[in-house]
């Protein structure tokens, strides 16, 4: 067995700068133009052999072990997110309304230092190990996992297991986020458009108010989660947007609601859809409107596979203790990662990245920070994982 314990720190100032240079350096999804370039001058200064061009910036890193054996898959995402920063750290980002907030550049630089540590022990590998830097995870719904895969990443390589693995900021250093089933949720979108007719507001009797139709929908919706659904099932139904009327003496004749619908269970997400489309059909048709509700399909929910997060929580507890696994519960979040684990068994797990002060700042916030005294640990979590579950598919 190969033992990274304590590897990590041997990459730790490297990961670090690099990661300085990618958050001061940020590019959003579908234009990580500058970030695949960086990540292929890595791989080339390490000696890892790479493929490139899928999903536009993805990059392939190979590393082909001295010994036969499964292939094991380790993805990190590389785009940031259109958020002015307001930190004051030294490498505060460079662009105007770009923004690392989500911690991808804490992940491409990881990947980078264990493809680094795994390069080196590579006589000792039993397999092939996969680096997958995959871009426009933040550009829901299409992504970029499924777009990297439509590019064939997998043709030549066809991964036993996947992992990937994600900054947490609720979670302190030493601790990896884990669970056997669902880990992020399925995020929805919905676009409901109200018509009324409109008209002067001192004769409401001649009109049909699209803002009171839509009042009432949005209230009701809320009884969607408190009445439809199970109390013990996880859902979400937030509408974040609404946007009707032209001014103060004038009554609106069309409403647009905009909103999301997050889940963790396949059976669940259909109910909560179709209670929805009930209401607010049957409330605007109540009161004498029109109602067209678009769905617009998120990503499937995160559900990891039990034997591989099993494994992840193995490797934990022999890298950081005992007590480096705690029980959580799921996210809502959405995660891009969903898609390949449709395809591949595998495992979505989280690194404790909490700021040292304890006061975390959430994921997607101007404000947002993470302890870099955390990244060596991901970085040795990785390469661990990957050549642990070598081991485990040998068997
Ligand atoms: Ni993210």
């Amino acid at each position: 067995m190969i033992d990274f314990k304590r590897q990590g720190e041997r990459v730790e100032e490297e990961i670090i700068s690099m990661r300085r240079h990618l958050h001061e350096n940020p590019e959003l999804s579908e234009e990580e133009f500058e970030t695949s370039q960086f990540i292929q001058r890595k791989l080339d200064e390490y000696g890892i052999p790479y493929k490139k061009g899928y999903a536009k910036t993805g990059v392939l890193g190979i590393i082909k072990g001295g010994k036969p054996g499964g292939v094991v898959a380790l993805r990190a995402d590389i785009d940031a997110l259109p958020i002015h920063e307001k930190t004051e750290s030294s490498y505060v980002s460079k662009k105007e309304g770009v923004m690392h907030a989500c911690g991808h550049d804490a992940h491409t630089s990881m990947l980078l230092g264990t493809g680094k540590l795994l390069n080196e022990q590579k006589a000792d590998i039993k397999g092939t190990i996969l680096l997958v830097f995959q871009p426009a995870e933040e550009n829901a719904p299409t992504g970029g996992s499924q777009p990297m895969m439509d590019d064939g990443i997998f043709d030549e390589y066809k991964p036993d297991v996947i992992f990937g693995q994600h900054v947490w900021p609720d979670l302190p250093k030493g601790q990896i986020g884990i669970r056997d089933g669902a880990m992020m949720g399925a995020s929805d979108r919905f676009i409901v458009t109200i018509n009324g007719t409109g008209g002067h507001a001192s004769m409401p009797h001649q009109t049909n108010d699209a803002i009171t139709m839509a009042s009432a929908v949005v209230s009701q919706l809320q009884t969607v989660v408190s009445r439809n659904v199970d109390p013990l099932e996880a859902a979400v139904l937030t509408v974040g947007k609404i946007e009707g009327g032209y001014r103060y003496n004038v009554v609106a004749d069309k409403v647009t609601i905009d909103g999301t619908i997050r889940t963790l269970n396949p059976e669940v997400r259909s109910r909560v859809q179709e209670r929805f489309n009930k209401i607010v059909e049957g409330v605007t048709a109540g009161m004498g409107g029109s109602a067209e509700i678009e769905h617009i399909e998120g990503y499937p929910a995160t559900v990891n596979t039990p034997e591989w997060a099993q494994q992840v929580r193995a490797t934990a507890q022999n890298l950081l203790g005992e007590e480096s696994t705690p029980v959580l519960n799921s996210s809502l979040g959405g995660e891009d990662f969903s898609r390949f684990l449709l395809k591949y068994p595998g495992a979505f797990f989280w690194l404790g990245t909490m700021p040292k002060n304890g006061q975390p700042k959430p994921l997607h916030d101007p404000y947002f920070e993470l302890d870099e005294d955390a990244l060596a640990g991901g970085a040795e979590m990785m390469a661990q994982v990957a050549t642990d579950t070598l081991e485990k598919l040998e068997k």
